[in-house]
């Protein structure tokens, strides 16, 4: 099979690809998923001036897979999901976030499966950025469920939490067509970098997490794996 050597080839630009293309501005898909009726938690406001500097954090970031018994603060969890795509700046036209993203199309939407986290019930919870707060999709603890659609990988049945990016594919579509599988996978990795400095500097370890059965994921956070689907996880703990 070839499909992954064609995908490159085939979404390559070239400047004859790129003639007579307009946007359909009227058919903009949203930018902000919603979850009406969900319970909302307000994040506490996080820390944008502070916390430590950051050759230091670069030095000491490891991916780090075993966790002690430490339940996590709301606090080190606001600074976190605001590190991955928390609005760092609103205009009148655009609100700008935390992490870039391919034409400010922010396809990349942030659930947090909560294990042990100070205030919280265990459970997937979706990340409302434009409210800095969590919507709950469904109470429980999926940790192991995680793990196990993670070919076994148990950090991620012992992290305080984990956090899943999916990818609201015609967002990015809208515009870049079958290109948009190129930027889905480079704006994750833009959030879960963010995540693990965030990580660093609020004395947690984090593990990045590619490998996994994509539908097993996807069943969990309630993705239909066609419209959204998950493309990457982060488990997030205190080092053993
Ligand atoms: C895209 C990607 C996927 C990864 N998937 C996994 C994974 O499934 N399991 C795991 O234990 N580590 C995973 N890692 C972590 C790497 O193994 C780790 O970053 C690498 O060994 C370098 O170590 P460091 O992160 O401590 O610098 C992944 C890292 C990246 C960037």
């Amino acid at each position: 099979m070839t499909y992954g050597d064609d995908f490159q080839r085939l979404s390559r630009y070239s400047r004859h690809s790129l003639e007579g293309r307009s946007l359909d501005w009227e058919n903009k898909p949203p930018l902000y998923k919603k979850y009406p009726g969900a319970e909302l938690f307000r994040l506490s406001e996080p820390d944008r001036e502070g916390g430590a500097p950051l050759n230091g954090i670069l030095q000491k970031r490891r991916s780090v897979r075993n966790y002690n018994s430490a339940v996590a603060s709301e606090e080190t969890l606001s600074q976190i999901l605001w590190a991955t795509q928390g609005i760092t700046l609103s205009t009148d036209y655009h609100q700008f976030r935390a992490s870039p993203s391919a034409g400010g199309l922010f396809p990349v939407e942030t659930y947090c499966a909560i294990n042990k986290v100070e205030g919280f019930k265990p459970g997937i919870y979706h990340y409302q950025v434009p409210y800095h707060a969590l919507a709950l999709v469904k109470e429980g603890a999926f940790g192991l469920d995680l793990a196990r659609a993670a070919l076994g990988q148990k950090m991620l049945r012992d992290a305080d939490f984990n956090l899943v990016w999916t990818a609201m594919i015609e967002r990015s579509k809208w515009k870049y067509e079958q290109r948009a599988y190129r930027y889905i996978y480079l704006d994750a990795g833009h959030i879960a970098q963010n995540a693990a400095l965030a990580a660093v500097s609020c004395g947690l370890g984090s593990c990045q997490v590619g490998a996994f059965f994509d539908e097993e994921v996807n069943r969990v956070i309630d993705a239909d794996g066609e419209q959204e689907f998950a493309i990457y996880m982060s488990s997030f703990g205190k080092p053993l």
